[in-house]
């Protein structure tokens, strides 16, 4: 873009931006003019290691001359076509996702984003079964509009409280490092643990009475709140107690889909298989805005007479489709998956170091390139460093030290997330890792032990 001068992108962006999930008189944006693989800079010519992924969602790398082609083209042969029209891109896409999701999800219904994907997953469990409850987990994120807020568990919901969404029910998450269930036992067994929380669930099914219950909806592995990774046997154990009692299982994989825990979706690591996946940011890799609700053809099937009331102007946006088309074919020429795979063991081996080093490490969660430092004032009591829904000096402080250094990654609340491109080679992960080890000596200098 040339009217404008590379060093006024961040004043007038300040100028007449409202920002999201910031306080308006507190942001401070990166004026990012470029990016390519693994990297993006900003306009002073500054080179950030993305290990972030951006927001998760850029699994292939950035600037993909493949993807860039195929937007293009689709832009010079049809840049727009409306929802109920038939397209090429839709043809292709749909093919695309029937092969890489799990057997007995044929049906995918396009959004613009994970949240109305989840809207969308939600509406249709409800049709489905003639229900209206969705239990979800506390600590889970599932979007930004109001229904997904509404089974969203962590403080991004009841920010907004009162909620529209009646008939949304919470219950535990597996979260092995602080279950409150096994503070005095922490050697009980993984098949205990998971017994444990699969009865918390059925408890809760019974009393809500599954007469009245649509759905249970999770983070396949939970995101944002730090990587929790199912227990042996918990997934299944879910599907099975949703079988039980007639309810819908609906994963959201809009973070853990698409490679990022070394295979295509999370739920392929356990074989089980959902009524409803929801997916959006590794779809696109972030090169359009897209997202998509998978389903089995029993809950397609609810509207094979009945008129589906529901829709977006964007829905199957042809270019977004294009891009959604050439990230999985970059995926599977370049054998993303299997690559996340290996490097995350490569990563896995390299944070457990790290953790040897720096006493403020409580505990290291990671699948596939998908990865979670647990930060903590005192390793034996496991006192957070930041308490629940809040960071602290220190996490600022070792931000700001990462960035200073080039570094860019996300940090939520105690926790600091680790998520780079598919792509990342074993010397741009040791050049990450060298930076969270300099970073992380604040951490350590502010605890006690
Ligand atoms: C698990 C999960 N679900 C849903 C969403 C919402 O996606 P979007 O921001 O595209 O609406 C997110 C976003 O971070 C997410 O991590």
């Amino acid at each position: 873009m040339k009217d404008i001068d590379e060093k006024d992108i961040l004043p007038f962006s300040l100028e007449h931006n409202f920002w999201t999930w910031s306080a308006q008189k507190k942001v401070h944006p990166i004026p990012v003019v470029r990016s390519k693989g693994v990297f993006f800079w900003d306009e002073s010519g500054k080179r950030y290691l993305d290990f972030n992924s951006t927001v998760m969602n850029v699994n292939i790398g950035h600037s993909d001359e493949r993807v860039i082609q195929a937007m293009i083209d689709q832009l010079r042969e049809l840049p727009f076509a409306g929802p109920g029209m038939a397209t090429k891109p839709r043809a292709l896409l749909g093919k695309r996702l029937a092969e890489i999701t799990p057997s007995g999800l044929t049906k995918f219904l396009y959004t613009l984003g994970g949240a109305d994907a989840n809207e969308n997953a939600i509406k249709l469990a409800r049709a489905r079964t003639g229900k209206f409850k969705i239990l979800a987990r506390y600590r889970s994120y599932h979007g930004a509009t109001h229904g997904a807020a509404a089974a969203t568990g962590d403080p991004r919901r009841t920010a907004w409280e009162p909620m529209v969404m009646p008939g949304v029910v919470h219950f535990l998450d597996p979260y092995r490092y602080r279950s409150s269930f096994h503070m005095e036992k922490p050697e009980i067994s993984d098949a205990e643990f998971t017994r444990d929380y699969l009865r918390h669930l059925e408890e809760i099914i019974e009393y809500e009475d599954p007469a009245t219950i649509a759905a249970v909806m999770i983070e396949t592995v939970t995101g944002t709140n730090g990587i929790l990774i199912p227990p042996q046997g918990y997934l299944e154990g879910v599907r099975a107690i949703c079988d039980k009692n007639g309810l819908l299982l609906i994963c959201d994989e809009v973070m853990s889909g698409f490679g990022r825990t070394g295979e295509w979706f999370a739920v392929d690591h356990w074989k089980v298989k959902p009524d409803i996946m929801t997916m959006a940011k590794g779809l696109t890799s972030g090169y359009a805005p897209l997202g998509a609700v998978a389903m089995t053809e029993n809950v397609a099937s609810t509207f094979n007479e009945r008129v589906f009331e529901g829709g977006l102007t964007y829905n199957g946006h042809p270019v977004s489709l294009a891009a959604a088309i050439a990230v999985i074919d970059v995926m599977k020429q370049d054998g993303l998956v299997t690559r996340a795979k290996k490097m995350g063991e490569t990563m896995e081996e390299m944070l457990t170091e790290l953790a040897d080093r720096h006493p403020s490490i409580g505990e290291v969660r990671s699948i596939g390139l998908f990865a979670c430092l647990e930060l903590v004032k005192n390793r034996k009591t496991r006192e957070a460093i930041s308490p629940y829904g809040r960071t602290n000096p220190a996490m600022t402080a070792f931000r700001q030290k990462c960035l200073d250094q080039g570094l860019f990654l996300y940090t939520h609340w105690q926790n600091v997330l680790i998520l780079p491109p598919l792509i990342i080679t074993e010397d741009e992960l040791a050049e990450g890792v060298r930076i969270l080890d300099s970073a992380l000596t604040i951490v350590d200098s502010s605890i006690s032990v």
